[in-house]
């Protein structure tokens, strides 16, 4: 191992531990997570912990179960999985108004969703869990009753692919794919506040939400991880009773490629609004089907081709920037409160870095890695990078950021953990 390698193990050890929490809520119910950096980000978030948990897997795979059990403990038993969980603290005041929950004040959790990696990150987990041989059956209940719910109540059109009626749902918050889609309603403006209330009053209901209004759509990065998910929940079924999902997960690839493929530019679009209109705006989003292995080879080639590895477009010295360099809003360095609009995260490398190996691209995915590795090493875990000198930018200590362990090492104990991901 090098020392450079070495030194970012050790280092991403750190953050994950300094930032565990755990506890009991006031009214009893155990709690054990990462909060993504302190002092912005003291919540848990559903895909963060599922990042968390991945990472942790490296490090202390007893942290990386309870993690994931917490974060399924702040679902309902419907099946309801939130966004955000306020576990050891509530909402701060300047903050608590912008948070998709119920009531503005003594909410324990949103209301709201986020891309659905829960089933995917259970049993990557779970492979790296010989000490704990029931985890990856014990959750299967729950995990049934989270994707039935997600398919039940946000797929209100049945298409297979699921809606989302927030821009944060999707992790992505401030995405220029956005900004038209939710206009003065957009994460980043004073309007936001109106786009909560207006679904606090339709009780965060899907269906009522798109028959009444315009700002909603069918996000592609949503739904290549609900795809992804739904075939880690096949998987952990088994030979029969798996089949149920791997039906669903086909389908939603099937939609993915009918109806967001765009032959002209091989990107994958969102569909907006009541008449689906594709948004065509390029964010990195628009490349993540890459990870799904059962989409036509051609059409993945084309994404690393004329996509990532194009300079002008998503080639860039440092990781994956998150917005093609030729869209007009790319802005390669940190603003307030506006993020995904340019600066590559880890996490999109984690998706994407894979699969460009399975397709033959070896040394770009290793120079990726490599600038990753260099950006940490000098800035530390840090929220983003900037895609074109490697600076990091915004929090520090950032959870998620650890990922790059993923990418680099296999977890000791199975090797064959991260294999499933990319295949059918
Ligand atoms: C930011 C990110 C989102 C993440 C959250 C907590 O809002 O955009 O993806 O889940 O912070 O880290």
């Amino acid at each position: 191992m090098s020392s450079r390698r070495a030194r970012l193990r050790d280092e991403a050890e750190r953050v994950l531990r300094a930032n565990w929490r755990e506890g009991r809520r006031r009214d009893g119910v155990p709690y054990a997570f990462t909060c993504p950096a302190t002092p912005r980000y003291r919540h848990q978030w559903y895909w963060d912990s599922c990042f968390h948990a991945i990472a942790w897997r490296h490090f202390d795979p007893a942290r990386a179960r309870a993690e994931l059990r917490t974060l399924l403990r702040a679902g309902g038993l419907d099946g309801f999985v939130p966004h955000t969980a306020f576990w050891d603290r509530p909402a701060r005041w300047r903050r608590a108004p912008f948070y998709g929950t119920r009531s503005v004040f003594g909410s324990t959790a949103t209301a709201t969703i986020q891309t659905p990696l829960l089933a995917l990150a259970w049993e990557l987990v779970a492979a790296a869990s010989p000490d704990d041989p029931g985890f990856a059956r014990e959750a299967l209940p729950s995990l049934r009753r989270h994707y039935d719910w997600l398919h039940r109540e946000r797929d209100p059109d049945g298409d297979g692919l699921l809606t989302i009626i927030h821009p944060d749902e999707s992790g992505l918050d401030d995405s220029p794919k956005y900004d038209d889609v939710f206009g003065w309603m957009r994460h980043d403006s004073p309007g936001y506040w109106w786009l909560i209330e207006r679904h606090r009053r339709l009780d965060y209901d899907a269906r009522r939400v798109t028959d009444r209004y315009e700002e909603h759509l069918e996000d592609v990065l949503v739904n290549v991880c609900y795809a992804l998910a739904l075939r880690a929940l096949a998987r952990l079924e088994g030979a029969g009773a798996g089949e149920r999902w791997l039906a669903r997960a086909e389908r939603t690839e099937a939609a993915l490629l009918e109806r967001c493929y765009d032959e002209r530019t091989g990107l994958f679009l969102d569909l907006a609004g009541s008449r689906e209109r594709r948004v065509a705006v390029s964010t990195w989003s628009a490349l993540a089907p890459l990870a799904l292995s059962a989409l036509p080879t051609d059409v993945r080639v084309r994404l690393v081709e004329q996509q990532l590895l194009d300079r002008r477009r998503y080639g860039a010295p440092c990781g994956i920037p998150s917005v093609s360099r030729e869209e007009p809003e790319f802005n390669p360095r940190f603003a307030l409160w506006r993020c995904w609009r340019g600066p590559s995260w880890v996490n999109t490398s984690w998706l994407l870095v894979p699969p460009m190996r399975e397709l033959g691209y070896e040394r770009e995915a290793d120079r990726i890695v490599a600038s990753l590795e260099q950006a940490a090493d000098r800035h530390g875990f840090r929220e983003y990078y900037n895609p074109l000198t490697g600076r990091g930018l915004a929090a520090r200590g950032f959870g998620f950021a650890t990922l790059l362990v993923d990418l680099i090492f296999e977890p000791e104990v199975d090797a064959s953990a991260r294999t499933p991901m990319i295949q059918s």
